[in-house]
This record gives C-alpha cells, sequence and structure tokens, in this order.
C-alpha cells in the first residue's frame, strides 16, 4: 500500500467555532485522567499514554516557511475516542501525520506507548508504525482490482505474517467491521461506506495499539456514514484507541472528547476542562 505523507482533501472550510462546537456536547462520563507535569508518556498510575505530544512545532519549507504545528502538547491514553477539529488548512492533518510518525516534527517529542519516537532512526519508526499504528484516510486507499480479503491482507504483508495467517486473520477483520459476506468482492464493486469499513478493517488487522483516521466519512454519504461512526464506536466499545479527524460537527459533538485546533494550535482540549493542575 501507498501511504501519502500529506493529504491533499478538497473539505470546505468550515465556520463553526469551537465554542459553538463544545456548547452541545453530551455529558461525558469517562473522560481521561489529565495529568500536566508528568514525565512525558508516563501516566501517575504508571502506564504510558498511547501517544503524546509535548511541544511539537510542525515548519514545512518555503518562503516563508509554514507553520502548521506550533507548540503543541496532547496527550492520548489507552481507549480513548478523540475527534480533532478546526478549520481547512488548520493543521488536523498534519498533526495526524506527525502523531502517526508519518512525518516528523520540527521541533519537539512525539511518543508511542511511552517510547520517544525522535530517538529512533527511520528503520524503527516504520517498524512502529507498522506495529502499533492503524491508518484510516478519507480516500479509502484501497488496491482496485483487488478483493477485500486481500486488500486487508496486505496490511499485513511487511510484518513477516505467513500467507495462511495473513488471510485467516484479515478474514477475522473483516467480519469484524460486518463484511464477512464481501471478502471475495473486487474492491472496485463495494460501496463506499464498505471500501472504508475494508480500510478500516485493514488498519485493525495488524491488532494496533491506537488508529489515526483522516476525515474517514468526508466521502460517504449519511447512511455510510453512520454505520462507520456505529463501527467506530463499537471498536472504542472494545478498547481500542482511537483518534479521528471530521469537520462534521455533530459527528465531533457525538464522541467523549474534542480537541480543536486553530492556526497550528490547541486551541481547546475537553479533556483538560475542569482538570486540576
Ligand atoms: N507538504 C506541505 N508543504 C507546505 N505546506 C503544507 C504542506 N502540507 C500542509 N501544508 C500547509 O500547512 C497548513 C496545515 O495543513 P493541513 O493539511 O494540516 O490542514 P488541515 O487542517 O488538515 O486542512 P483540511 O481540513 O483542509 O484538510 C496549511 O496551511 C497547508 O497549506
Ligand atoms: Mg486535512
Amino acid at each position: 500500500m501507498t501511504t501519502p505523507t500529506t493529504t491533499t482533501t478538497t473539505t470546505p472550510a468550515t465556520t463553526t467555532t469551537t465554542a459553538e462546537m463544545t456548547s452541545h456536547l453530551p455529558a461525558v462520563g469517562a473522560r481521561p485522567t489529565v495529568t500536566p507535569g508528568t514525565t512525558p508518556g508516563v501516566a501517575a498510575g504508571g502506564r504510558p499514554a498511547a501517544l503524546e505530544l509535548r511541544n511539537v512545532v510542525k515548519e514545512y519549507p518555503g518562503h516563508p516557511p509554514v507553520r502548521a504545528l506550533d507548540d503543541v502538547s496532547v496527550r492520548i491514553d489507552h481507549g480513548e475516542l478523540v475527534a480533532v477539529v478546526g478549520p481547512s488548512g488548520s493543521g488536523k492533518s498534519t498533526l495526524l501525520n506527525v502523531m502517526g510518525t508519518l512525518d516528523r516534527p520540527t521541533s519537539g517529542v512525539v511518543s508511542i506507548d511511552g517510547a520517544d519516537t525522535s530517538t529512533l532512526s527511520d528503520r524503527r519508526v516504520a517498524g512502529v508504525r507498522a506495529r502499533r499504528i492503524g491508518f484510516v484516510f478519507q480516500q479509502f486507499f484501497l488496491l482496485p482490482g483487488m478483493t477485500a480479503l486481500d486488500n486487508v491482507a496486505n496490511g499485513l504483508l511487511y510484518q513477516g505474517v505467513p500467507p495462511r495467517d495473513r488471510r485467516e486473520r484479515s478474514v477475522v477483520a473483516l467480519q469484524r467491521v460486518g463484511l464477512g459476506h464481501r471478502l471475495r468482492h473486487d474492491s472496485n464493486h463495494l460501496s463506499g461506506g464498505e471500501r472504508q469499513r475494508v480500510a478500516i478493517a485493514r488498519a485493525l488487522v495488524h491488532e494496533p495499539a491506537f488508529v489515526l483516521a483522516d476525515e474517514p466519512t468526508g466521502n460517504l454519504d449519511s447512511k455510510s456514514t453512520a454505520a462507520v461512526m456505529d463501527l467506530i464506536g463499537g471498536l472504542h466499545d472494545e478498547g481500542t484507541t482511537i483518534v479521528v479527524i471530521t469537520h462534521d460537527t455533530a459527528i465531533a459533538a457525538s464522541l467523549p472528547r474534542q480537541v480543536a485546533v486553530f492556526d497550528g494550535r490547541i486551541e481547546s482540549d475537553s479533556a483538560l476542562e475542569g482538570a486540576t493542575s
């Protein structure tokens, strides 16, 4: 699979403010414990964060350079389901790419399960990414002309999993996303919602520490959007850690935590509201 290092979405800018976004949030029971000032990537209770960014800056070269992320610090614990929201160009995809080690930050620290990825070689980082992170993109990035099963099995290709195990695990992953009846379907012949579910199965097949989804419902109609969000909610219930970038304010509001990005900075984080420091 070819994984892009940047996304070129054409989603229009939203005019919804963070205040509007968060004003109608549902009451949330299980918010994460936030402990500012602790050792990077290590929770007070000892369990490392699934993912932690500390003072991350990302600049793209140019004249002048673009500071797409400006001193971003955020911690995501195991089992969380987090919405990342913000207007077009605010840095959401850049944030996801840096979280997912597709792109290195210009400065700052990205820790996965407590391990500082800046100290690792590109090869080691690629290994961490392959084993620990699942990606879902708006454009699906399925291989045309291949079956749903082969598309998912492809997600295990570079991990030394024997072919037979690859297929067995892929069948289980496709059943998990409700596509057990579409194993042999050519991905070209699947609906948009089904394609995205195949992409989610591919993201899950290696049992990653967390899943990063960039506008996973951006190309879907409302029915398929609801099905994919139901699936994401179900995966969260099973304990999967998931970060979802979305322009859809209703989707964001339905998730347990909202992180709002504006001009490369974290404008608000519902997990920090009311936290004691
Ligand atoms: N490879 C790149 N080179 C230079 N500038 C870039 C690059 N990728 C993104 N940018 C710039 O960085 C800023 C953040 O871009 P990013 O794609 O992260 O925004 P976004 O919030 O995901 O937007 P959208 O909602 O439209 O997808 C934008 O100003 C964009 O033009
Ligand atoms: Mg984007």
